[in-house]
């Protein structure tokens, strides 16, 4: 209905009340690369101090390119899912060998490098190069099935798709690294499982809110 308000409440929201993380500080695309790859099954709690070591041994693509496996797994150590480690190595190689160490701009190329899957490409697009792509994760998706009551079940796969056309359809195109990272930061502070709706800057857009039904979305049948 009201994209406009929507959208202003959103950015006013997330530009003041943010939190201050360490990826939040640059556009470099490698270093949020490395950010989103940490932050796919690790809080962000967690994440932060690897981050800050990652990237102080790693300041570089040519860099994480030439490091011997071994110390790149003893860097991942205590963060688990090790193959998201190697996979980051062998799309940091490709980038180097294949673009000249230029990250990849648009989905099409950027979806080619190990590792990088439609969430981290759209996060990488909208965050360093501020390209107006979907980022779509479990909490934008619990976020989203609330704002516009998306009662489709997100254990099925091809849900996925409804999610990233209605970011598509809603997203800042002035702003798309703050649009998506605003969607991110409500669904991990505000738009939790037990939402705090009373705190929520955009509530008077929320369809579920409205209903008073936002502990039953989203939907998960299975899982
Ligand atoms: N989770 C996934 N991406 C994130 C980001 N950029 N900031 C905070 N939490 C996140």
């Amino acid at each position: 209905e009201n994209k406009e308000g929507f959208r202003q409440s959103l950015l006013q929201w997330y530009q003041t009340e943010k939190r201050d993380l360490p990826w939040r500080r640059t556009s470099n695309p490698y270093y949020i690369w490395v950010s989103e790859v940490m932050l796919q099954q690790t809080r962000v709690d967690t994440v932060i101090p690897y981050y800050e070591r990652f990237i102080t041994k790693y300041p570089t693509m040519e860099k994480l390119a030439d490091a011997d496996e071994n110390e790149l797994l003893k860097m991942w150590e205590g963060l688990g899912y090790y193959s998201r480690a190697r996979n980051l190595q062998e799309g940091v190689r490709e980038v180097v060998a294949t673009y000249g160490g230029n990250v990849p701009t648009n989905r099409k190329e950027i979806s080619t490098l190990k590792g990088v899957g439609p969430y981290t490409a759209g996060a990488v697009l909208s965050i360093a190069f501020g390209i107006p792509e979907h980022a779509v994760d479990g909490n934008v998706m619990r976020v989203l099935s609330r704002i516009v009551l998306i009662e489709e079940d997100i254990t099925i796969p091809r849900t996925k798709r409804i999610f990233e056309d209605v970011v598509m359809d809603l997203i800042d195109k002035q702003d798309p690294s703050s649009f998506n990272q605003g969607l991110m930061e409500l669904g991990a502070t505000i738009c939790t499982p037990k939402p705090k709706c009373l705190l929520c800057p955009v509530r008077e857009y929320c369809q579920a809110f409205y209903e008073g039904r936002q502990e039953e979305l989203p939907v998960r049948t299975r899982k």
